[in-house]
């Protein structure tokens, strides 16, 4: 495993597709220093200090981190990371958090635009109560298996989910799955409705205002096949699309290789978007229950 001077670098116990990587203590007092340069303000009206901190990260490891982080994310048979301080201190505020996965994002590449919050990224809780329009703060659901940025019109080539802070919760563990370990994968993406157009919208608060139109599977540069799918978003047009996105639904929930995970505050799970899907499992009921997550989706250079 490829050692780097700051990092312990190691398999995920429970996949070796999943990287994890453990920032040392020495190495996060380090960033602290550059990190205190930028408030989130200026990091959100000033892209140009976005690569500032990213750049501050990558130099404490000689450059070695974002070769590192690309290396993976590109490569097949892994594609995903858990980035993680070694300890959780008090000065690991949330906005450590937000430079962090600012760093670490604009690492692998250039964010997308997120339109639910109108920034680069987007914060959002998960509490007892909702009254939202999708799966994404329902506390008590399934998140089934999928991948983001289905409904919009650019690539969505990696995504990022860093969980900021979490209080009584029990449950909501995270769900992985790599395409490659997916019973039904020769089998769907064989079909040939699963290789014709879509249409995909999304709710209100998403704020897209257009539709879209793409397969669920498609071929890569490299011949291996990609997913791009959310079972809320597609709009099937007739009872063979609308069968085939059960079967794949099912399909996908049923599987026995997906990877079920409790990810520790502070941690990052990285994942290339074409080929690992994620999903949350249901929560156990807590009127105090409250997580937050952060988000960033984006794109290779
Ligand atoms: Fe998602």
């Amino acid at each position: 495993m490829e050692k780097i001077n700051g990092f312990n670098i190691a398999l995920h116990d429970k996949s070796k597709r999943i990287i994890e990587i453990k920032i040392k203590n020495e190495l996060i007092e380090k960033l602290i220093f550059p990190f205190n340069k930028f408030d989130i303000t200026s990091l959100e009206y000033k892209p140009f200090t976005r690569f500032t901190v990213a750049k501050s990260l990558d130099d404490l490891c000689n450059n070695k981190l974002s070769k590192f982080l690309l290396s993976i994310l590109k490569d097949r048979t892994t594609g995903c990371v858990i980035i993680s301080p070694e300890k959780l201190t008090p000065k690991l505020d949330h906005n450590f958090f937000v430079k962090l996965s600012t760093a670490i994002s604009h690492l692998a590449g250039k964010p997308n635009h997120d339109s639910m919050s109108g920034k680069y990224y987007a914060r959002f809780h998960i509490e007892h109560e909702d009254t939202s329009d999708s799966y994404l703060r329902k506390a008590y659901t399934n998140m089934d298996l999928h991948t983001d940025g289905t409904y919009v019109n650019e690539s969505t080539d990696w995504l990022l989910m860093t969980k900021i802070k979490e209080v009584n919760a029990k449950g909501g563990e995270t769900v992985l799955l790599h395409i490659d370990d997916w019973e039904y994968l020769e089998e769907l993406s064989k079909d040939p409705i699963g290789r014709e157009n879509f249409i995909w919208s999304s709710p209100k608060s998403k704020n897209i205002d257009y539709k879209v139109e793409h397969p669920v599977f498609k071929k890569d540069e490299h011949g291996n096949t990609t997913i791009s799918y959310i079972d809320q978003f597609p709009e099937p047009q007739n009872i063979e699309q609308g069968i085939f996105l059960q079967r794949l639904s099912d399909a996908l929930e049923e599987s026995d290789n997906k990877i079920i995970t409790e990810l520790p505050t502070g941690s990052s799970v990285v994942a290339n978007n074409h080929f690992w899907l994620h999903g949350r499992k249901a929560f156990k009921e807590n009127k105090n229950l409250s997580r937050e997550l952060l988000r960033i989706r984006g794109k290779f250079n």
